[in-house]
């Protein structure tokens, strides 16, 4: 049998949004009992971006931590695959506006790949595969990255359910925080209207219980398939990570495992193989196509030395709908990831944000979303405070971005239409 090519993430780093609304308030803007949204869906709190936010800026937010973290020599990139359902512009990826903005080679394939929450997951493995094949050469590595806004209507079933964030991954021969073993993959395709979003809409559609049915559905079908092709088992698996469109779904997902393996421990299991991953997806809500990745990145960053070694069993589940089950063996040494990941640090700097303040967030972002709302001087960055790089408007049909200055340099060399500024104005 032919040797398999050790591919994986090599490092994984959030972008953590500098705001937040706690549960609490919108459960009591939103005239609902705290308890269905705190223990029912199992949120805490949701990240709000600022106006001067998008899925552009969290992008390169993530990929420029990854790089400082690990003083990467970005000369080695040579795919960047962002993985996304908020796309900016029906033509030109958020890919073309990141590698810009963080500098990166000309010798580099850059696209978007999309479908739903599996954005991410399609993003990783595509990269993968590329790896597998330029394994030999310099320019070898794949920054691969999932952003995202998960924004529903105001008073919807949906709304506490938001969040953001982006996950960046080096992939690469080296996967010093999770080996993939890309010979067994099980996935699934059917069309299914459970959740869309329309180009014509800011937030998405949702027919929820058929969403969680589809989920459900999805999972049993990928699991039962990579079961029957890998050999691997429930007993093989010490931890079992799950897309998180909320974190009571992660549960519903393990309890639905539980019933194919007729195990009856299912909440003492769950609390040792799945609940150890879910501590930063209450804190960001869903970030859709970084989601499960958040999770990952959750498990390593409070697991430490605890998680090294581990076999994890991971379901990515794209509304639409896509899924995949696959595996992979966590990295040896928790060195590799220690203090380059990013979520403690990020949710010590987020401010709470009244619901007030919450609606003329929304209110603002759309605004900034409209042809001609760029102004040179936008209200919108007086929120972007410590940040690197501030989406500020549209002027002539293209999107304006300011960069702090020491990425101004970069982003002048790309073209890309910039301004840098060296101070914001605090809130
Ligand atoms: N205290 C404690 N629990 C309470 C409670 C209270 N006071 N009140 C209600 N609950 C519980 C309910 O019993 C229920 O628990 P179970 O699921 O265990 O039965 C839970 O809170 C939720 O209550 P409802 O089912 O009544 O909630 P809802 O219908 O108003 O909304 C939802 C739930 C459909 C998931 C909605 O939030 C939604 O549409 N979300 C977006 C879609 C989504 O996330 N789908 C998930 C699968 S699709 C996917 O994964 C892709 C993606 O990212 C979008």
């Amino acid at each position: 049998m032919q040797m398999q090519p050790k591919v994986g993430i090599e490092s994984i780093s959030v972008h953590v949004p500098r705001y937040f609304v706690d549960l609490k308030t919108l459960a009591a803007a939103n005239d609902v009992d705290p308890g269905k949204y705190y223990h029912g869906l199992g949120v805490r709190r949701m990240a709000v971006v600022a106006p001067d936010e998008d899925p552009v800026t969290m992008a390169v937010e993530a990929a420029r931590a990854l790089i400082e973290r690990n003083k990467l020599d970005g000369g080695r990139i040579g795919l960047l695959v962002v993985g996304t359902e908020s796309g900016v512009d029906g033509a030109k990826p958020i890919a073309a506006y990141v590698h810009g903005l963080v500098g990166l080679s000309g010798e580099c394939r850059t696209f978007d790949a999309k479908h739903a929450c599996y954005s991410g997951t399609a993003a990783l493995r595509m990269a993968a595969d590329w790896c597998a094949v330029h394994g030999t050469q310099h320019r070898n590595k794949a920054l691969v990255i999932a952003t995202d806004i998960a924004r529903y209507d105001e008073g919807s079933a949906g709304e506490p359910t938001q969040g953001a964030g982006a996950v960046a991954m080096l992939v690469g021969d080296e996967p010093h925080v999770l080996d993939l073993d890309l010979r067994n993959e099980a996935v699934f395709s059917r069309e299914v209207m459970d959740f869309w979003r329309p180009n014509y809409r800011s937030s998405a559609m949702v027919d929820g219980k058929t969403s969680i049915s589809s989920y459900l559905s999805a999972l049993k079908n990928t699991y039962l398939t990579h079961r029957a092709a890998s050999g691997f088992g429930w007993d093989d698996y010490e931890y079992l990570l799950f897309h998180v469109p909320f974190p009571k779904m992660a549960y519903k997902a393990f309890r639905v495992l539980c019933g194919l393996e007729r195990n009856d421990n299912a909440d003492d299991q769950f609390d040792l193989r799945s609940g150890p991953a879910l501590w930063a997806n209450r804190e960001l809500g869903n970030i859709y196509s970084g989601s499960l990745y958040l999770s990952l990145a959750g498990l390593l960053e409070k697991g430490g030395r605890k998680v090294e070694g581990a076999r994890i069993g991971l379901f990515s589940y794209g509304s639409g709908c896509c899924a995949e089950f696959f595996t992979g063996r966590l990295g040896t040494d928790s060195k590799n990831w220690a203090d380059k990941i990013g979520i403690g640090a990020g949710l010590d700097r987020r401010t709470e944000l009244t619901y007030e303040q919450y609606l003329a967030f929304r209110k603002n972002g759309n605004a900034l979303a409209c042809d001609g709302s760029y102004t040179g001087d936008p209200q919108g960055a007086a929120f972007g405070r410590l940040r690197k790089v501030f989406y500020c408007g549209i002027r002539d049909h293209r999107r304006m971005y300011f960069v702090n200055d020491n990425v101004a340099q970069v982003a002048r060399n790309s073209g890309i239409e910039t301004r840098s500024r060296r101070s914001s104005v605090a809130v």
